[in-house]
């Protein structure tokens, strides 16, 4: 089975989901006796169980034992919950680890990763990947044809803690790996320009995993491949999980929990899902001015690698591990970040963690119910959240995010390419994130898309500062353009080949076309120094960020924009051309909201957006006969949003449009 992955999918949950993570093997009989009472009122039709939990079902080698959980499984079956079991590989045994030492990762610094906490067995390992498939089977063998089990998580949050191995597996499975991409040693020397710095090799035996333990930088064409091997080992565990499990049983949901450095997301890892699982803990960010924006592209960019989301953690409690505690979730949050998750796609929600576990790495991580198993208002508030989703899960699920601007977002290989070579420049999702929340905080319907993606629907569309862009892509944005929308591309995309080397073409190489532009010179702008560059566009004035091109329109490419400092003074610094019914912009410098909105203006392209106090969020869902928009008032004032609502029926909050402090409208019209 392989899904497409456009944002436009829906995740096809064929029902809503509202449940939590529960780890009875916490607690004793009589601390979990009400839970399942207590789950039902408030909501709860799901449960997920059984990651960390390896020790209990197979307590020594090749002895399974699943009655407790069986019993679990039963009793919240009795109450109508059904369970989302979980491969346990998270949080491999004691015994596992002192039979086979070798399964244990290596850091770079060559340090063993030690037992005692959690994913330190390497998953490029092949014993490990062995013992994964036993436990697997045993699982789901057991699990098999019980109607209670409505699927499977595979392990939890791969590659969560640790990303980058050095085992002398992952050694022995690069250089299989390679054998296979470049099938002579010749090919390889080729690609990575071993040639350079005297690094020619004359057989795969002698490759090596680059370290930071070399006098200076490594080969960037090595460091891409180790991190694209390393993607690809991650998603070869997951396969192996998944085949058995589709084999066992075909009806089973099957999803996974991420977002994770080091896993393609928008590959076949995700493609062989069900669905993909966004785990979703917005109080990492203490700055409540931020934290909605930051929130919002977070579940952006999951949908530019997958489409439609389920939340298999929502954070329901300020937690923490050992050196660390976050920001405070205070009354009213758990009901903005649900609904802010919803009307970014989510199709399921289960809060982290039913209750406060007492022991452990995350003593302090704070539940639902506290750590006295005393239900006070974080059940009230998910209970009341439980009750009000049945107003509207039928014509959400299922619906998709409405969106007239993107950003793009969800390349594994391009964000490798910028990693392992970033010049010191920011990210791809540092630019990214803050064109779109500009774009949020002003009420545009922004989102993400992969430029590979489905692009119908979108007026705007931006490709922030992509050194590597495939020509599979720009023939899909040329498609896109030419039948009426609007491109803007920033400094320094198309410059990279997918080999982590630099275009033999003028820049932006693949984009050249497309733009219509040549970079003529380039160079970085310090931002920390009193000169800088600037440009104006249609009498406005905008400062470079952190780097400058000097351009050269083809003919019938319009300079729209000009640098206005000595030396560069009066040469080209944007340029606009049309292209079919389309137009593109390149900008020779690094962008930001502010640029990205004025060359909309200046393409003349309309764009939905409200005049709402900027920390007032709206989005809106479409599908299922039903317009949904959902509005959050973070303010401390009423905010009226009746002259928006139309036609619509609210289904949850005031149906007089007005929306109190850090309260929530949602409301339906009919398509
Ligand atoms: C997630 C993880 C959970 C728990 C939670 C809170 O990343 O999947 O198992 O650790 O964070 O720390
Ligand atoms: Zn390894």
């Amino acid at each position: 089975m392989s899904r497409s992955l456009s944002r436009l999918n829906p995740s096809g949950m064929k029902e809503f989901f509202f449940g939590v993570p529960y780890y009875p093997e916490h607690w004793s009989e009589k601390e979990r006796e009400k839970d399942p009472e207590l789950m039902k009122n408030a909501g709860v039709n799901v449960v997920r169980m059984g990651e960390f939990a390896w020790d209990m079902m197979e307590p020594s080698e090749g002895v399974f034992d699943f009655s407790f959980f069986d019993d679990q499984v039963d009793r919240l079956g009795a109450a109508g919950i059904k369970t989302f079991f979980c491969t346990p590989t998270a949080a491999p045994p004691r015994w596992l680890s002192e039979k086979h030492p070798e399964i244990l990762r290596v850091g770079e610094d060559g340090g063993v990763m030690q037992h005692g906490s959690r994913q330190h067995a390497c998953t490029a390992s092949p014993v490990f990947i062995e013992y994964s498939r036993r436990i697997t089977k045993a699982v789901a063998e057991h699990f098999a044809d019980n109607p209670n089990i409505a699927g499977f998580q595979t392990d939890n949050e791969l590659n969560c803690h640790f990303q980058w191995c050095h085992c002398d597996s992952c050694t022995k499975e690069f250089r299989k790996y390679l054998r296979l991409k470049y099938k002579t040693i010749e090919q390889l020397n080729k690609a990575w320009g071993n040639s350079f710095w005297s690094q020619t090799l004359s057989d795969f035996d002698q490759v090596l995993i680059p370290k930071h333990f070399a006098p200076t930088h490594h080969n960037p064409g090595a460091m891409l491949d180790y991190r694209l091997f390393s993607a690809w080992t991650v998603t070869r565990f997951q396969h192996e999980q998944i085949k058995i499990l589709r084999s066992v049983n075909p009806g089973w949901i099957i999803f996974h929990n991420g977002i994770m450095r080091g896993v393609d997301y928008r590959g076949d890892f995700s493609a062989e899902l069900d669905v993909l699982g966004f785990d979703s803990y917005p109080h990492f960010c203490a700055d409540t001015d931020k934290r909605p924006g930051v929130a919002a592209f977070s579940y952006d960019n999951v949908r530019a690698m997958a489409g439609c989301f389920i939340v298999p953690e929502m954070q329901a409690g300020a937690g923490g591990q050992t050196n660390y505690f976050n920001s405070l979730v205070v009354p009213g949050d758990i009901r903005k970040n649900t609904y802010r998750a919803v009307g970014h796609g989510a199709d399921g929600i289960m809060y982290f963690r039913w209750r406060t576990c007492r022991f452990g790495a995350e003593e302090y991580w704070r539940g639902i119910i506290d750590h006295d198993n005393i239900p006070r208002r974080r059940y009230q508030e998910m209970a009341s959240i439980g009750k009000e989703i049945k107003n509207f899960s039928s014509f959400v699920l299922g619906s998709i995010p409405e969106n007239e601007v993107a950003v793009g977002c969800g390349d594994y290989i391009a964000d490798q390419i910028h990693e392992t070579y970033s010049l010191g420049m920011p990210d791809i999702y540092s630019v990214a994130s803050e064109v779109h929340n500009y774009f949020y905080s002003r009420h545009y319907f922004v989102g993400c898309a992969h430029p590979a993606d489905d692009l119908s629907g979108l007026k705007l569309y931006i490709l922030p500062h992509w050194e590597y862009v495939s020509g599979e892509w720009v023939e899909n944005m040329k498609k896109w353009v030419s039948e009426g929308g609007v491109l803007i591309i920033g400094a320094r995309c198309g410059t990279k080949t997918v080999q982590n080397s630099v275009t033999s073409e003028s820049f932006p190489g693949v984009l050249r076309e497309l733009a219509g532009v040549s970079v003529y010179d380039y160079g970085k702008v310090y931002m920390d120094v009193p000169k800088t560059y600037s440009f104006s566009v249609g009498g406005s004035v905008f400062p470079a960020f952190h780097w400058f091109e000097e351009l050269e329109p083809d003919p019938g490419t319009r300079a729209v924009g000009i640098w206005t400092e000595r030396p560069y003074a009066g040469r080209c610094a944007v340029t606009m051309r049309k292209f079919g019914a389309g137009t593109v912009f390149y900008a020779g410098t690094y962008l930001s909201g502010a640029l990205a909105e004025h060359l909309s203006t200046i393409s003349g392209v309309e764009l939905t957006h409200f005049d709402l106090p900027s920390n007032v969020e709206i989005m809106r869902r479409r599908g299922n006969g039903a317009v949904t928009t959902f509005v959050i008032n973070n303010s401390d004032d009423v905010v009226d949003v009746s002259g928006i609502l139309d036609s619509g029926r609210v289904v949850v909050g005031e149906n007089s449009g007005e929306v109190p402090p850090d309260g929530v409208c949602i409301f339906r019209c009919d398509l």
